[in-house]
């Protein structure tokens, strides 16, 4: 078994729920997973601020990164490094599939990654 094919799907919400220019939260287990529609681009990264615990919902979009409500740092969407200080780590970002109208995540199994 390749490690490409132990991947599996994490199903985390309609597409129609996340309209472009938005965010949502999201649950998978006892992590939250942040879905951003960038102009119809689908972006999640994990939910909670790497600096502190935070809800990045509850953040801004900031062109191609979110900005956190807390202490104001930005993360890149694309690969979740942080642009500006406090934050040191990176968010965890997770591939997404989008299909049959439902946005996924393909992820290794077991827990989430995430960078606290
Ligand atoms: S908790 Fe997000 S920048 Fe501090």
């Amino acid at each position: 078994m390749t490690a490409a094919s132990a991947l599996r799907l994490v199903d985390l919400c309609a597409l129609d729920e996340v309209p472009p220019g938005t965010m949502k939260m999201c649950e998978v287990g006892d992590d939250l997973v942040l879905v951003v529609n960038l102009s119809g681009e689908l972006h999640a990264t994990q939910g909670i601020c790497s600096h502190q615990y935070f809800e990045l919902d509850k953040g801004f979009l900031t062109g191609g990164s979110i900005t956190c409500a807390l202490h104001l740092s930005r993360f890149s969407l694309a690969d979740g490094e942080p642009l500006d200080p406090p934050a040191e780590l990176p968010l965890a970002v997770y591939p997404v599939v989008v299909e049959g109208g439902r946005v996924m995540i393909e992820v290794p199994p077991g827990p989430l990654e995430v960078n606290r």
